[in-house]
C-alpha cells in the first residue's frame, strides 16, 4: 500500500514588505488511507499554511506534494492553478472554521453545487445523493431551508455534507470546531470519527484542542514551521489493522503510520450513490 499523500521537504517562504518569512521549514510527511491525522500547534505555527500546500490553494516554495488515489499519482505542486482547482474539486473535501456556505442557496443546493460544478454525477443523481448526505449529517428535514436559518453546529454539519459531495478520499479541516461551543464541537468531532471508521475516509484536521490528541489515529505538533513531535495512537492503529486485516507495510518509518485500507461499501454508514 502506498500513502494517500506524501509531502517531501516542503518549504514555504512568504515575501512581504517587511521581508522574507519562512513559514514551513522542510515538512516531510506521509498520510495513509484511513488515518485521522491531527495537526496541533500554536497560532502562527504554520498549520493553515501546511494545509494550503496540501490542498493546492497556495503554491510551495520547494519540495513535493504527491497525492495518490484510484491508482493515479498527482504531483500537486506541478499543476497549474486551474488544474489544481479541478483536482481539488474531485479529490478533496474542505471544511473551514467559518463554514463558508452560500447563503442564497438552500441546504440541498449547497450540497448539490460541488457535484454540479464537477460534473461527476447526473443532475438527478446529484439531487438524490445530496439528500442522502443531508440524511447522513441529520439535516434532511431542513433540506429546503437556507444556511442562515441554522445553528452553528448545523451549519458545520452542512459544510461537511458539502465536503463529501464528490466522495473525495481525503477531507481537510482547518479548525472545524473553532467557532463552536464544546458540546457542538464534540458532535462534529464524532461525525469525523464515524467518517473515518465507517466510510474509510482519511481526514487531516487542524485544531488547538490538545485534549483531542488521544482520539486522532496520529497527531503531529508543528512549531515554527517544523514537525517537532509525532504522537501515534497505537490502540486505534491496532484496532484498525485487526478490523481490516491489513498489516503495516514492511519498513514503514517514523514519518508514516500505516492503517487499514478503505472498507467495502455497505458496512456501517450508507454510502450515497457512486459517480455516474
Ligand atoms: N499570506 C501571508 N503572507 C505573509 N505571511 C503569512 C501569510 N500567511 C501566513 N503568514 C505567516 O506565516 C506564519 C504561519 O501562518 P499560518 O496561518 O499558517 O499559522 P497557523 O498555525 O494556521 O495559525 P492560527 O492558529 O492562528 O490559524 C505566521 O507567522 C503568519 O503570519
Ligand atoms: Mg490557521
Amino acid at each position: 500500500m502506498l500513502p494517500l499523500l506524501t509531502l517531501d521537504h516542503v518549504t514555504k517562504m512568504y515575501y512581504t514588505e517587511a521581508g522574507e518569512f519562512l513559514a514551513l521549514r522542510g515538512i516531510s510527511l506521509e498520510v495513509w488511507p484511513g488515518e485521522f491525522l491531527g495537526i496541533i500547534g500554536k497560532s502562527g505555527a504554520g498549520k493553515s499554511t501546511l494545509l494550503n500546500m496540501i490542498n493546492g490553494v497556495d503554491t510551495l516554495t520547494s519540495g513535493e506534494v504527491v497525492f495518490r488515489s484510484n491508482g493515479q499519482e498527482v504531483f500537486v505542486h506541478r499543476l497549474s492553478e486551474s488544474e489544481r482547482a479541478r483536482w481539488r474539486g474531485r479529490a478533496l473535501g474542505i471544511v473551514h472554521q467559518s463554514f463558508q456556505l452560500l447563503p442564497m442557496l438552500t441546504l440541498l443546493e449547497n450540497v448539490m453545487l460541488p457535484m454540479d460544478l464537477c460534473g461527476l454525477y447526473r443532475p438527478r443523481t446529484s439531487r438524490q445523493r445530496a439528500l442522502e448526505l443531508l440524511r447522513l449529517v441529520e439535516l434532511e428535514d431542513h433540506a429546503h431551508k437556507y444556511p442562515t436559518q441554522l445553528s452553528g453546529g448545523q451549519q458545520q454539519r452542512l459544510a461537511i455534507a458539502r465536503a463529501l459531495a464528490n466522495d473525495p478520499p481525503l477531507l481537510i479541516a482547518d479548525e472545524p470546531t473553532g467557532s463552536l461551543d464544546s458540546t457542538t464541537a464534540e458532535v462534529i468531532f464524532r461525525l469525523f470519527e464515524r467518517l473515518v471508521q465507517e466510510q474509510g475516509k482519511t481526514i487531516i484536521m487542524v485544531t488547538h484542542d490538545t485534549t483531542l490528541i488521544p482520539r486522532f489515529s496520529r497527531s503531529i505538533l508543528l512549531v515554527d514551521g517544523m514537525i517537532v513531535t509525532e504522537n501515534r495512537n497505537h490502540a486505534a492503529e491496532a484496532d484498525r489493522q485487526t478490523d481490516r486485516g491489513t498489516p503495516p507495510p514492511a519498513g514503514s518509518d517514523s514519518r508514516g503510520t500505516p492503517n487499514g485500507s478503505r472498507p467495502a461499501p455497505g458496512d456501517g454508514l450508507t454510502r450515497p450513490g457512486r459517480p455516474a
